[in-house]
């Protein structure tokens, strides 16, 4: 059995990682792939801490926070029961929505980049995507979705989202060996989604 193919969707919040994510299953389907989709922050117990730290239910270092990003994608990808690698060895591709290019550009604003570097070298080493796909917006578009919020909290959002764009870029570059493909998704959706199919069509022709 030939192992599946990873490939990972990343971007900014607002970004079409996940529209583009189901675009992509249903077109791979049709040419008789078996796809499994998944997230980051995932399903796990890891993963379920960590929604509770985004919605400040529990409070942990920055440090803690990227750690325990670091643990939960330990266990997305090694899982006995559902892990990504149980799927891929099935000969499935595994869709991922977020990897640990999340992590660099979030996490690394907050802890020390080289040190949530050095942390994911454990992933990292584990499993590499076949393919990034980097979901393009400028980050001014995705402020008309909280329109309602005031002008300050839209100027603070507004400076994160630059900062993490800006931080996917350089981790880009701090890692060529990484397969990255940037999609410009300001485009309309139809072209959007087939320049992401046209991506990850080598992958599948290879075999
Ligand atoms: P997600 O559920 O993808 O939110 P959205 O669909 O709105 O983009 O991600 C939740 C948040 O977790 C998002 O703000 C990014 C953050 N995150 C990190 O800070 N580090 C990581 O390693 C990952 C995977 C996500």
């Amino acid at each position: 059995m030939k192992r599946g193919k990873f490939i990972v969707f990343e971007g900014i919040d607002g970004s079409g990682k996940t529209t583009h994510a189901a675009l992509l299953k249903k077109r791979l389907e049709e040419m008789g792939e078996r796809v499994f989709m998944t997230a980051e922050p995932s399903e796990g117990e890891a993963g379920k801490l960590l929604r509770r730290c985004l919605k400040r239910e529990i409070e942990l270092s920055e440090e803690a926070i990227a750690g325990l990003f670091m643990t939960d994608r330990l266990d997305h990808i090694k899982n006995p029961t559902d892990g990504i690698l149980s799927h891929l060895e099935k000969g499935e591709t595994v869709l991922c929505d977020r990897y640990y290019f999340s992590s660099f550009a979030y996490n690394g604003s907050y802890a020390p980049l080289d040190w949530v570097k050095a942390i994911n070298a454990l992933p990292r080493a584990l499993l590499r995507p076949d393919l990034t796909l980097f979901m393009d917006i400028p980050p001014e578009s995705f402020l008309s979705r909280i329109e309602k919020r005031s002008e300050k909290e839209r100027y603070e959002k507004l400076e994160v989202l630059k900062r993490v764009r800006e931080n996917y870029f350089a981790a880009f570059e701090a890692f060529p060996d990484e397969k990255v493909t940037v999609i410009d998704n300001t485009a309309p959706l139809d072209l959007a989604a087939e320049n992401v199919y046209l991506a990850v069509k080598p992958l599948f022709e290879a075999r």
